[in-house]
């Protein structure tokens, strides 16, 4: 494999803010590395935003909940390409009693949102020093601020991102990496997420963004 063009990563790029993210990088013709679910038609989004936008592209599929993938994720990509973005956008929540969620399911969204941001961004952190510029977004979430009851786990693992992209961009403050992190209100990005936002109503509303300023979202952080 020959790439001595330097790449963009995206997790969670299938669909949702991490697909809009993708094609925002490509629209502004950077070469784009997308990472996600294995079965989620990955290929052919990562074939048509290459012949769209003119640019490389290239995919990964794999279950980042396993902190092994997620080491052999970052194995590929330190050995064929140089990374100048990075892009944690891979992230999940729900709604429900603490104590009947499964051990799965709160063990999924601390591996996917806590463990693989800070693998990913621990691994990726040397190829990203060696660029002349480079960039990472965590994506928190609005729900970072607040303690939620009925969803306790996702907001307590999105304060974890804010802090720690907080606590990154300080400690890297003197080098060529810069660590910013968006902290977005309700996205109706997935038919899950959007019955969860009109279950809510009025307060789902209260904060929801339209798909201008998702795309809005977008371009100022880059
Ligand atoms: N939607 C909102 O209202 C909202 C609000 C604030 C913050 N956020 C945050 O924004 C980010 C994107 O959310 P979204 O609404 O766009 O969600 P989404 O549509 O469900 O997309 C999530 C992405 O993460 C990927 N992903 C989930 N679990 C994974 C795993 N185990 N391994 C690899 N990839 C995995 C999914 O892959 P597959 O497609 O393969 O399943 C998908 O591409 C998340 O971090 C979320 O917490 C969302």
């Amino acid at each position: 494999m020959e790439t001595k063009d330097s790449f963009a990563v995206v997790t969670g790029a299938s669909q949702g803010l991490g697909k809009a993210f993708a094609e925002s990088l490509a629209k502004k013709k950077i070469n784009i590395i997308l990472v996600s679910l294995p079965g989620q038609n990955l290929k052919e989004l990562s074939l048509r935003i290459a012949e769209l936008y003119h640019i490389k592209t290239y995919y990964y599929e794999v279950d980042l909940s396993v902190n092994e993938n997620v080491l052999k994720l970052t194995d590929w990509l330190n050995k064929f390409f140089d990374i100048y973005i990075l892009i944690n956008n891979a992230g999940l929540g729900g709604t429900g009693k603490f104590l009947d969620a499964t051990s799965d399911y709160i063990n999924n969204i601390l591996q996917v949102n806590i463990a693989a941001t800070s693998l990913m961004t621990h691994q990726l952190l040397p190829n990203l020093l060696k660029q002349p510029q480079a960039y990472i977004l965590n994506v928190s979430s609005m729900a970072a601020f607040s303690p939620i009851g009925f969803k306790t786990v996702y907001p307590a693992s999105k304060t974890f991102i804010h802090s720690f992209s907080r606590g990154l961009n300080e400690e890297l403050r003197d080098t060529n990496v810069f660590v910013s992190v968006v902290n977005p209100g309700a996205m109706k990005t997935n038919p899950d997420v959007v019955s969860r936002i009109e279950k809510r109503g009025f307060l789902g509303r209260l904060t929801l963004s339209s798909r201008i300023k998702l795309r809005n979202i977008v371009l100022i952080s880059f």
